[in-house]
């Protein structure tokens, strides 16, 4: 058993963040995104892991080889990023006939990971949805998928898939990846996981749906700040700080430096940072950034960025977002 964890993307939709760090590195909840995908993993007993990294991999690499040092991870480069189906062919080398767990790297499950991965078949983790033509999507029948498809125009099932996979039987799943690179069969323009799977099932793959209740996306701004916000919820945190008004939830690292503030609810600050003479509610305040005589909502604020008497003067960067109502 070995799990399968892709990050080599950009995180376009997180920039300016993601210019600088990469998107699993991102705090939520005090901890990076890869850190609470990689707890759940170990809580699993999975020790084999292979890490697929592109954009800023070697600080991937050097955090998960510094926090995660009883974790047996090969890193796979992916040199251009041409879909998920292809950053999982890139990392064929490292797998073999025993079964692969797939997990995205901007995506957090709650999840019964044991349950899934003692299944007989194939398990692809699914979630109803509103909205299902922005998603892939499987159908089903007497309890096994008989189609995926990815983004339908007309979907004729609202089981979205949400980016957590089981597959027993690894072999196939490399070969249907071979057919599609080899044939250069593309959707929108990337070689996708969900088109290798529905050969899958064309070669007679059983594979069901596995139900995920808690699935919480880091992918954009609006869905990290409302992942940190379900994430804090769940743990409970010391937050005692003199002169302060500190309302649950919140996390605040012990480094960091909090002087006549009011934080919460749903605040994550970082190590190092300091805040002071501000009030802040639904944000994330990164490593070492400093914010002072600030009113933030809905914010987040990098590694190292200041923020300072916000309504008087501002130096933002290019891509930054600054919405003031
Ligand atoms: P996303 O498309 O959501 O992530 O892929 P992204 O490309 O980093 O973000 P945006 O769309 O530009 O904002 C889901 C996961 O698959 C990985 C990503 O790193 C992410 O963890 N991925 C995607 C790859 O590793 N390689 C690819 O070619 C595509």
């Amino acid at each position: 058993m070995r799990a399968l964890i892709p990050v080599a993307g950009e995180g376009t939709r997180l920039r300016p963040h993601t210019y600088t760090v990469p998107k699993v590195l991102l705090n939520v909840a005090g901890k990076p995104i890869l850190g609470h995908i990689l707890d759940g993993i170990l809580a699993a007993n999975i020790t084999e892991l292979t890490i697929i990294i592109g954009h800023l991999g070697d600080r991937i690499r050097e955090y998960v080889t510094t926090y995660y040092p009883s974790l047996n991870v090969e890193f796979i480069e992916q040199k251009e990023r041409l879909g998920l189906g292809h950053a999982i062919y890139s990392a064929r080398t490292t797998l073999n006939a025993t079964p692969t767990l797939i997990i995205l790297g901007d995506t957090i499950f709650d999840a019964n990971l044991k349950r899934m991965i003692e299944s007989t078949y194939s398990q692809i983790g699914v979630k109803h949805v509103d909205n299902p033509k922005r998603f892939g999507i499987v159908e089903t029948e007497n309890g096994f998928i008989t189609k995926m498809i990815e983004k339908p125009e007309n979907p004729l099932s609202t089981l979205a898939i949400v980016g957590i996979y089981f597959i027993k039987n690894t072999l196939t799943l490399i070969e249907s990846l071979d057919f599609l690179i080899r044939n250069d069969i593309k959707t929108r323009g990337e070689y996708q996981l969900t088109d290798a799977l529905q050969i899958m099932v064309e070669r007679g793959e059983k594979m069901c749906p596995f139900l995920i209740d808690g699935w919480y996306d880091c992918g954009k701004p609006e869905t990290l700040l409302a992942t940190n916000h379900f994430l804090l919820t769940r743990q409970a945190h010391n937050t005692y700080r003199e002169g302060c008004v500190i309302k649950p939830p919140t996390f605040i690292a012990p480094t960091a430096i909090i002087e006549h503030a009011i934080l919460g609810p749903n605040v994550t600050i970082a190590d190092g940072a300091i805040v002071r003479n501000s009030i802040i509610q639904n944000s994330i305040i990164n490593a070492s950034a400093t914010v002072e005589n600030a009113l933030l909502n809905n914010s987040i604020v990098g590694n190292n960025a200041i923020v300072r008497g916000m309504y008087k003067c501002m130096n933002i960067g290019d891509s930054s977002e600054l919405e003031i109502t």
